[in-house]
């Protein structure tokens, strides 16, 4: 099996970590009952079908099947390779390595110190002489020191290499410092500008924003640029900070700047993250469905924003995500809107959000003259549309309600037309699945039998004993190794788990993907010793039908007559042993 399968490396790493604390890193997961669950993101998941059993230690995913322990999770999560995950895994829990699993220490290690510095650096620099000019500009845009702190905002100084020296000193090469965007041509990349340090998902700092503030003739704000660990389209701002309170809330507020997530912060709004200005990637999509399924969107009330909303909206719904619209008035933004208004009434914006679909009718509405019959026509034409996407029956009434009064149009005629639109979808939607249909993978009787076998295998070891004893063949070649390798890791070490057994099988595809399917039933956890036999006289019998039925061949393609009649007579006595065993 394993190439570099060190058992007593992984069983430790095993019992030393918690699948429930090393996924709940990753995706919000919710305990339910005995066990945990989140969406799953290995699919296009919109219901938390992802479940994790802290007494298995291992995952599940219901829909699409994955399935497998810390280590399977990790892999495929990052995409990165067993030994990989076993030594991050080994790294948080502090335990040494063989030499099988030393490997150099990660690359990005030294960008992320040179960060670590830098950062530090800015946060001193707004605190000297020098960063009274910043502080007040701060102070006037009612940042208090508490905030500055939490959100680590800090000061690139006037003078032109003070960053750039301070590196080279620490014995950093200028290359680096260059790639990192930190230094150009020996000089810092940033001066004179309040700095906003960015954070990855696990909450190291990856990059700067850095805001003009002293009426400069500049750009607002001047960006990290792309480095190995810092991508803008793949960057969220605030995520690690918001995901705590995601998990209570169940929702998370996504916002155009960060100026408007660290406002919303100091009136106690914390589950906001901001995109940087620009509009959503997939790769952020994942991000955000990895805390949540629901979006609340709050980007700036201007035009622009507006078409950020009506597009992010259809992206969020296209990843099968909940979205509803915080909109604001008079081209306020988040930042502008608290301040103009208060926090209190800003939150109750956000217990009255509006659902997607009611900000694209309103939207809808905009400009036109409902005096106009080809305007109004084209306008209810068009809502039309919008309620027959909502999936909820009394609500797609209560529209319907609205919009017969708005515009004193017949409501019998509008419902007529909404159904007609209802119906030409429902038969698009059949023909796409005609076509989506995949080849079922129904498993027979015996196989499934044989999964249930396997699978108390693991259940209780006493069973991996009486299997061995029965000399029970299994026809199928996949489940027959896993069985064969259950007695043999069992022997050798003398204990056996489903998740220390999935690390086991994890480099033979064929047999781990039959594993996963086995791991993924769900099924009661004890049995008696009785239920085991009877499943394995299934076996036995399904074995001699198969023995049977390659006699008969064997019989049609057999010319000479007395070894035509030795096979029937095997046939017969094999036929006649079933018989005996029926009773
Ligand atoms: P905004 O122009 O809305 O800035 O840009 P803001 O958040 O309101 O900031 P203040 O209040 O003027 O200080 C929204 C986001 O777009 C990105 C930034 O990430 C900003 O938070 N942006 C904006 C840039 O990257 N560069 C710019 O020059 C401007
Ligand atoms: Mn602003």
């Amino acid at each position: 099996m394993q190439s570099s399968f060190d058992n007593d490396t992984i069983r430790k790493i095993i019992e030393n970590v918690d699948i429930v604390e090393v996924i709940g890193k990753e995706i919000t997961l919710e305990k339910k009952g005995k066990g945990y669950f989140g969406l799953c993101p290995f699919h296009n998941d919109n219901n938390p079908s992802l479940s994790v059993s802290r007494e298995k230690q291992i995952y599940k995913c219901f829909v699409c099947g994955e399935a497998g322990n810390v280590f399977n999770f990790l892999m495929k999560f990052h995409n990165i390779s067993f030994k990989e995950a076993v030594i991050r895994l080994a790294n948080e829990i502090g335990i040494s390595l063989g030499d099988s699993f030393q490997v150099k220490p990660d690359k990005n290690k030294i960008y992320y110190d040179i960060y670590d510095i830098t950062n530090k650096f800015f946060q001193n620099n707004l605190l000297s002489s020098e960063g009274a000019k910043a502080r007040e500009y701060l102070a006037n845009r009612h940042l208090t020191m508490e905030i500055i702190k939490e959100f680590q905002i800090g000061l690139a100084l006037r003078e032109r290499d003070t960053l750039t020296k301070l590196l080279t000193k620490k014995g950093y090469d200028l290359k680096i410092l260059n790639e990192l965007g930190l230094s150009s041509n020996d000089y810092d990349a940033y001066i004179k500008r309040i700095i906003f340090p960015l954070f990855n998902t696990n909450g190291q700092v990856n990059g700067f924003s850095g805001r003009i503030y002293n009426g400069e003739n500049a750009n607002k704000y001047l960006n990290t640029k792309e480095t190995p660990i810092f991508k803008k389209g793949e960057n969220i701002y605030n995520y690690h900070r918001a995901r705590e309170e995601v998990r209570k809330t169940k929702f998370v507020i996504l916002m155009e700047g960060f100026m408007a997530v660290i406002r919303a912060y100091t009136i106690g709004v914390k589950n906001c993250i901001a995109t940087m200005g620009t509009s959503l990637t997939n790769d952020q999509i994942n991000l955000i469905k990895r805390l949540t399924n629901t979006v609340y969107l709050c980007l700036d009330g201007d035009n622009a924003g507006i078409n950020a909303t009506l597009n992010n909206g259809k992206l969020l719904e296209n990843a099968n995500m909940e979205v509803k619209v915080i909109p604001l008035s008079d081209g306020l933004d988040p930042d502008d809107y608290i301040l103009k208004n208060g926090g209190d009434k800003f939150i109750s914006l956000i217990s009255n959000a509006i659902s997607y679909n009611d900000f694209r009718i309103r939207q809808l509405k905009k400009g036109v003259n409902l005096g106009s019959a080809s305007e109004k026509a084209d306008y209810v034409n068009a809502v039309l549309k919008e309620i027959s996407l909502v999936k909820d029956e009394i609500k797609r009434e209560i529209m319907l309600k609205n919009l017969a009064k708005e515009t004193d149009i017949w409501y019998n005629t509008l419902e007529k037309k909404l159904n007609e639109l209802l119906q030409s979808q429902e038969t698009t939607k059949i023909k796409a699945s005609d076509v989506s249909k995949k080849p079922s993978n129904k498993k027979d009787k015996y196989e499934k039998t044989m999964q249930l076998i396997i699978y108390y295998m693991l259940e209780n070891k006493d069973f991996i004993t009486l299997v061995e004893n029965s000399g029970v063949y299994f026809p199928n070649e996949n489940y027959r190794v896993l069985a064969r390798e259950i007695s043999y890791f069992y022997d050798k070490y003398g204990y056996i788990s489903i998740a220390d057994f999935m690390s086991y099988v994890e480099d033979n595809k064929s047999l781990s993907d039959t594993f996963k399917e086995i791991i993924t039933l769900d099924l009661d956890s004890s049995v008696t010793k009785e239920v085991i036999l009877e499943y394995l006289d299934v076996i036995k019998k399904y074995n001699v039908t198969l023995e049977i039925k390659r006699l008969e061949k064997l019989i049609m393609e057999e010319v000479d007559f007395d070894e035509q009649l030795k096979i029937s007579n095997q046939i017969r006595k094999l036929k006649m042993g079933s018989e005996d065993n029926n009773d």
